[in-house]
């Protein structure tokens, strides 16, 4: 009996120290295990007199019990523990600033071009590309550009061997789509473009956007409407908007096409050098000679074609004074888009 309150004092001392749940466990396998102190006492019943049995096993039971209950409740108060310092260590301090997430914007020619293109789309045009590294062949020849003509003198061209070269404009596009494909043809050809040439009004690259339409009977009145209706949508219903003659030798009649001066409503101003109207995009019908090229007969078929620069539109939608800026990726530029 001396033995079990020695025991239980011990324990309780030993369960006092306890800071661990493997500690617990060590003190639990020391008291309760198999081989444990209080198995290790209940052995001993047999050896008693009779008399002192019941009282002695009576108070081995109360002993174990007392001890598991302990350390059910030590084990307990462990876990509490654990999980208040898990928590502690985890924990999120709401009161920091948030971190700072700036969208992305379109760039003003991404935009510009994507509007280009859903007008031109919503009157049925289809969407087409072609490579910016070109054959002279397709950039010049079959656009009725040959080697000695005056007319490659106006376009400064970057060269990569005598045969090829970084496309000049979108118009080869014209031709390949005509190489591969029988008409009726509607489509648009957006891309880069590179001249050698740069100041306020010019870059060695930047984009264009080409039209083609061919079918039967298609007349300069289709190109006029389709360009109002496209300059009427791009500007405002008010646009005035005039053709002028020109010269491209892959169109015959050529025209370029002016609208009225958005800066000053016509009157006059620096940006359109006082003549109240603003060269916007070159166009045509397409020569019989280019059909010829391709193989379409030019006794059936006639169409009209026409191009334009993304940067000159931009610049006036949005009353941007130099070219350069588009590239220079200054973001206090483009977020204001
Ligand atoms: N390709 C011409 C240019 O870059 C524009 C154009 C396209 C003119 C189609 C007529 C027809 O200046």
């Amino acid at each position: 009996m001396d033995d079990l309150l020695f025991a239980k004092e011990a324990f309780i001392k030993k369960l006092e120290a306890v800071s661990s749940s493997a500690e617990l466990e060590q003190l639990r396998v020391r008291y309760l295990g198999k081989k444990g102190i209080l198995p290790e006492k209940l052995k001993q019943l047999p050896k008693l007199p009779p008399e002192e049995r019941t009282s002695f096993g009576k108070a081995v039971n109360d002993l174990k019990a007392l001890v598991t209950e302990a350390i059910a409740l030590k084990n307990a108060a462990l876990k509490d523990a654990e999980l208040k310092r898990k928590l502690a260590a985890e924990g999120i301090d709401v009161t920091l600033p948030g971190r700072h997430v700036t969208p992305g914007r379109q760039h003003p020619v991404s935009r510009t071009l994507a509007e280009i293109i859903g007008i031109f789309t919503a009157m049925g045009f289809g969407v087409e590309e072609g490579p910016e590294v070109e054959l002279d062949y397709y950039n010049f020849e079959l656009l009725n550009i040959p080697k000695d003509h005056p007319a490659r003198d106006m376009q400064d061209t970057f060269y990569v061997t005598d045969d090829v070269l970084l496309r000049t404009h979108t118009s080869p596009v014209q031709v390949r789509v005509m190489q591969q494909r029988r008409p009726p043809l509607r489509i648009v050809a957006p891309g880069k473009v590179y001249r050698c040439d740069a100041d306020v009004s010019h870059t060695p690259m930047f984009h264009q956007i080409e039209g083609l339409m061919v079918d039967k009977d298609i007349s300069f009145s289709h190109l006029k409407g389709t360009l109002e209706a496209f300059l009427h949508r791009c500007f405002t219903p008010e646009t005035p908007v005039r053709f002028r003659p020109s010269f491209f030798s892959f169109t015959e009649p050529s025209a370029e096409v002016d609208i009225g001066c958005i800066f000053c409503a016509g009157k006059g101003c620096r940006v359109c050098k006082g003549s109240g109207w603003i060269e916007i995009l070159g166009a045509g019908m397409v020569n019989p000679r280019v059909f010829e090229m391709v193989g379409y007969d030019p006794e059936v078929y006639s169409g009209f074609a026409f191009g334009m620069g993304i940067e000159r539109i931009a610049m006036l939608k949005y009353s941007i004074n130099d070219i350069r800026l588009f590239f220079e990726n200054d973001l206090r530029f483009l977020r204001q888009f």
